[in-house]
This record gives C-alpha cells, structure tokens and sequence, in this order.
C-alpha cells in the first residue's frame, strides 16, 4: 500500500507561512486601534463594565447579522455545545471585565506589561489545580517573568491596585479560558470564527446583568452626557471603534487558531503586547522610568525564554 506521508512542499509552506504572517499582522494591528480607542473612551467615560458589555454586544450583533445574509454560514450546535461552552465564557467575561477595570485605573502600557505575565499563571495553574508537572528549564523561565512584572509594577509611576489586581484577575481567568476552551474545541465542528461568536454572545449574556448592577443606567447617562460635552458627538465613534475592533482582533485570534498551534499563538501573543506596549506608549506619552522599561523588557524576554523551554520540553 502507498506510505502514507504527507509532504508539504516548498510552495504550500511559503503559502501556509504567508497566511500565519498576515494573521498576526492583522490581529497585531486590530489590537493596537482596540486598545487605542478603548483607553481613549475609558479617559472620557469610566464605566468599564458598560465599555466592555458594549464590546460583546456589537461582537455579537456583528455575527448574528453576518449569519443572517449568509456572509458567514451559521454553525450548527447542540445543547452539549452550550454546556461546554458555559465555563469558557464564564471565564472569558471575568478576564475581559477584569482587564478593562484595569485599563480604567492605569496606563495601557502597564495593564499589557502584567498581561504579559499570562504564561506564568499558565503553568502555576496547570502545576497546583490540574497536578501536571513541568521540567525544571520551564520552572527557571517564570523568575524573570515574575521579577520583570514585579520590578515593572513597584517601579511604576502611576501604579494603582485596582488596575493591577483587574491586570491579575484578567491573567488567571484567560488561563482558565484556555484550559476549558481547548477541551471545548477539541474534535469540534465549529470554526474558530464562529466559536468565538458563540462565546462573545455567552459572555453578553452573563455579563449584562453584573454591569448593570456595578454601574448601571443612572451613572451611564450621566457619564455619557459628561463625555459628549468634552469630546463632542464624535464620542459615540469612539465607542463604535472599540467595540468593532475588540471583536475584530479577537475573532483574527480564534481563526488563527485554528492554523497554529498554542505554543505558537502565545508567542504571537506576546508580541502583539509589545506593539500595544510601544503604541499606546508613543500615542498617550505614558511617563516611563528606565527601571520601569527594564522590567517590561525582562518580563517580555522571560516569556519567549519560557516558549523557548517549552519548545525544548516538547522535543526532548
Ligand atoms: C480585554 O478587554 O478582553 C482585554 O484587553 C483582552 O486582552 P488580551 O486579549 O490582550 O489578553
């Protein structure tokens, strides 16, 4: 019988590398105008829990009109689909709320320098709640991550602890949003694109009630009416860009899962967060103490030392 191997050849791979390349391209840049806008709306209206309810809202209603008129073929779920959806979304409400506080209190460039810290949430977890182990190369990797994030935090000029702990909160549930959502999409016949709508409608729903009752329609209406006075009727574009664009960047990061693989993606991910780092440094002149880069920088470089390791463990 014929072996059965599967050669790639020269021009698929070139092709297949064009594809992850304009991916991250894409996500990277989705997420610098997100981020952008996001902070900007969070300067002139601090109703975090209302920003991000309206990010998923327009998320959802973005695919629901795109399955509609047949832009995106509606996915086919069932009843077990939704059940193993609940703790993903459960987890990715709390880490997206979380990280928008966070970006209310503090500097963009700060709240990503903490997020940047995800793969050592990633391993405690996995470490203390699921019992795996790791070698010791993977254990080494995180001192730097933790020392930069913890030399980045108590160097920080404008450091506030609620937009640190949201920074936290947002790190260990995404961690959990990734655990549950790779069991969730395991064998799956849903696309990347359409798991994330379903999640970002999940997530409304469960959302909505909370932000009602932190915030609410009373301090809404009047922050609302402060904020079109400062900015002008414009505002309500700002609200619109970042709402589109947070569901732009993170359906490009669930197609783009579908191609790479974890390891990959975090990779990725972590240099999307330098963009947004130096973007949003460069766009709001965020005040930044050499110390204070030098922790950013370690804790970035102990993040691809830790890919690195992980790669490593992986061959070996
Ligand atoms: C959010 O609002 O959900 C955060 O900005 C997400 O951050 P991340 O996708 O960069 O982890």
């Amino acid at each position: 019988r014929p072996l059965d191997i599967n050669i790639e050849l020269p021009d698929e791979q070139s092709a297949q590398k064009l594809k992850i390349g304009i991916y991250f391209a894409t996500w990277w840049a989705l997420n610098v105008v997100f981020n952008i806008y996001n902070k900007k709306v969070l300067n002139a209206f601090p109703y975090p829990w209302l920003t991000s309810t309206l990010s998923l809202a327009c998320g959802s209603l973005m695919m629901l009109v795109s399955w509609a008129t047949r832009i995106a073929e509606a996915p086919k779920t069932d009843l077990d689909f939704w059940k193993t959806l609940f703790p993903v979304a459960v987890a990715h409400t709390i880490g997206h709320v979380a990280a928008t506080v966070s970006m209310s209190k503090v500097a963009v460039s700060f709240t990503h320098i903490i997020k940047s810290g995800e793969p050592a949430f990633s391993v405690l977890v996995s470490r203390f709640f699921l019992g795996e182990t790791f070698p010791l190369p993977v254990y080494l990797s995180l001192l730097p991550i933790i020392g930069g994030c913890a030399l980045a935090a108590v160097t920080e000029l404008n450091f506030n602890m609620i937009g640190f702990m949201g920074a936290m909160i947002s790190n260990l549930a995404f961690v959990f949003r990734n655990i549950f959502s790779k069991k969730g999409m395991k064998g799956k016949s849903v696309s990347g694109m359409n798991y994330y709508a379903c999640l970002s409608m999940m997530s409304l729903l469960i959302l909505t009630p909370f932000a009602i009752a932190v915030e609410g329609p009373k301090m809404w209406a009047a922050g609302w009416e402060n904020a079109v006075s400062q900015i002008g009727p414009n505002f309500v574009w700002w609200v619109v860009a970042q709402s589109v664009f947070y569901h732009l960047y993170n359906q490009v990061s669930y197609m783009s899962l579908d191609q790479i693989s974890p390891l990959t993606f975090s990779i990725g991910n972590t240099m999307k967060r330098i963009s947004v780092i130096v973007a949003s440094i460069i766009i709001f002149h965020t005040p930044v103490q050499p110390v204070n880069a030098l922790g950013a920088a370690i804790a970035i470089l102990g993040t691809f030392l830790y890919s690195q390791v992980n790669i490593q463990s992986l061959v070996v």
